[in-house]
């Protein structure tokens, strides 16, 4: 019967602390290494024992993301939370009055001294029409993966044009006559990823999209850009016939299984390559600037992802002491170590465990503070995909870089009115 009493006690207590319990539900995409994400979830919860955060994991790429969580949020569901976003969509969280902004919980000079402590590119990317909108988790930038040993093995140095990366790739080719190896990865399917391929080169020859809300792209530079890609498998024959099939995540696949000599990628792949348990380039892989044109520069793509907070939230104000956790630079050094994502805080460039665990991370910090946003754009959903198809189209054989070119200056125009 005593027995009986306890038990009883011990179920109203438990259930008492379950009903003060806050759940608070987190979408992470599954590129963004939601096993690392629910490490740090763990460490809060073990500092906040009220509180429990559950992960929902989705979509490989970006887009495939923020398809479902269009979704998600069009419909006011309140079942998430708080929400790993990239970097190209702050803009249109704003205008879709998705995101609660953080404002409220930071008065202007809290919110000024907390913002200068992040690199410039994520303080200014989450702040939109003056509201702050997200705040930044890690920071990202595309680089060039290459295979040292096969390098060294033909006594040469990471290219630093696209002509030598060219050469390099069609020498190694010619000489390890291996057909499983590949010369040069870049994004090229319908994904975010090939967006920045598209954009790369026209950086690279000091192009841009826009200028101060203005459409600035001319045809002659599309052209280029499309033209550009299409020869590195049809002229050059460093890329296989099916490069409208590949997204990032495939490229990092393939380059673990040793497939490729370069590879166009961001950071997190330098973790995978150094730690998977399958990976065949464990210590065989450097990291390098983006190769530049003759005469012109190396431009990259600027990456990362932000913790934005759901309007529909009915937690808001537990999920904002999560998002500030969340963006610490405790945390931030916790992804650069377990999953190789560039910090957003500067120092810890320099920071001993992080240059540990990634010793190229000493030469990125110039490269991301260099790195080219892609445009910011209310409709950037729109923007993107006029430049991602056309470049798809192109490599599928389905389109000429001269249709295509004309195609995207068509499109932007439409929706740069
Ligand atoms: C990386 C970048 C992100 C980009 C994506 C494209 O995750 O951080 O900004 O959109 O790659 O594949």
């Amino acid at each position: 019967m005593k027995k009986l009493f306890w038990l009883l006690v011990a179920v109203l207590v438990m259930s008492t602390a379950l009903a003060q319990q806050t759940r608070l539900r987190v979408f992470v995409g599954g590129q963004q290494r939601p096993d690392v994400m629910r490490k740090i979830f763990d460490l809060y919860q073990s500092r906040n024992p009220g509180v429990r955060v559950d992960v929902e994991v989705g979509g490989a790429t970006s887009d495939q993301q923020q398809q479902y969580l269009t979704t998600v949020l069009a419909s006011r569901d309140p079942s998430i939370d708080v929400i790993l976003i990239d970097v190209i969509r702050p803009a249109q969280y704003a205008a879709a009055k998705w995101a609660d902004t953080l404002d409220k919980y930071l008065p202007s000079a809290t919110r000024q001294a907390l913002l200068q402590q992040y690199l410039p590119a994520y303080a200014k990317a989450n702040v939109i029409g003056g509201n702050l909108v997200a705040l930044p988790s890690f920071a990202d930038a595309q680089f060039l993966y290459y295979r040292k040993d096969l390098l060294e093995k033909y006594g040469l140095k990471p290219p630093v044009t696209w002509d030598e990366a060219i050469k390099q790739a069609q020498t190694i080719l010619a000489g390890e006559r291996n057909p499983n190896l590949n010369g040069i990865g870049f994004m090229g399917n319908i994904s975010e990823g090939t967006v920045c391929s598209f954009l790369l080169p026209i950086w690279a020859a000091g192009g841009d999209v826009d200028e101060g809300g203005k459409l600035v792209l001319t045809e002659a530079q599309a052209r280029a850009s499309l033209q550009f890609w299409l020869d590195l498998m049809d002229k050059h024959k460093v890329a296989p016939p099916n490069m409208a099939e590949k997204a990032q995540d495939t490229i990092r696949q393939e380059m673990q299984a040793g497939r490729w000599i370069f590879g166009t990628l961001f950071a997190y792949a330098w973790n995978r390559f150094q730690n998977d348990a399958d990976s065949q380039v464990k210590g065989k892989i450097g990291v390098v600037p983006l190769p530049r044109f003759e005469g012109g520069r190396s431009a990259s793509c600027l990456g990362g992802w932000q913790w934005t907070i759901s309007d529909f939230s009915k937690n808001k104000a537990q999920a904002y002491k999560l998002v500030r956790f969340l963006s610490s630079p405790e945390v931030s050094k916790i992804l650069a170590i377990d999953a190789s994502n560039l910090p957003v805080f500067p120092s810890l460039y320099r920071d001993a465990d992080v240059l540990k665990a990634n010793p190229w991370f000493a030469d990125a910090l110039p490269v991301v503070q260099a790195a080219r946003a892609r445009p910011v754009h209310p409709r950037y959903p729109e923007v993107a995909d006029v430049m991602r198809k056309a470049l798809n189209a192109v490599l599928a054989r389905i389109k000429t870089p001269d249709a295509a070119a004309k195609e995207v200056i068509d499109g932007l125009r439409a929706i740069y009115r």
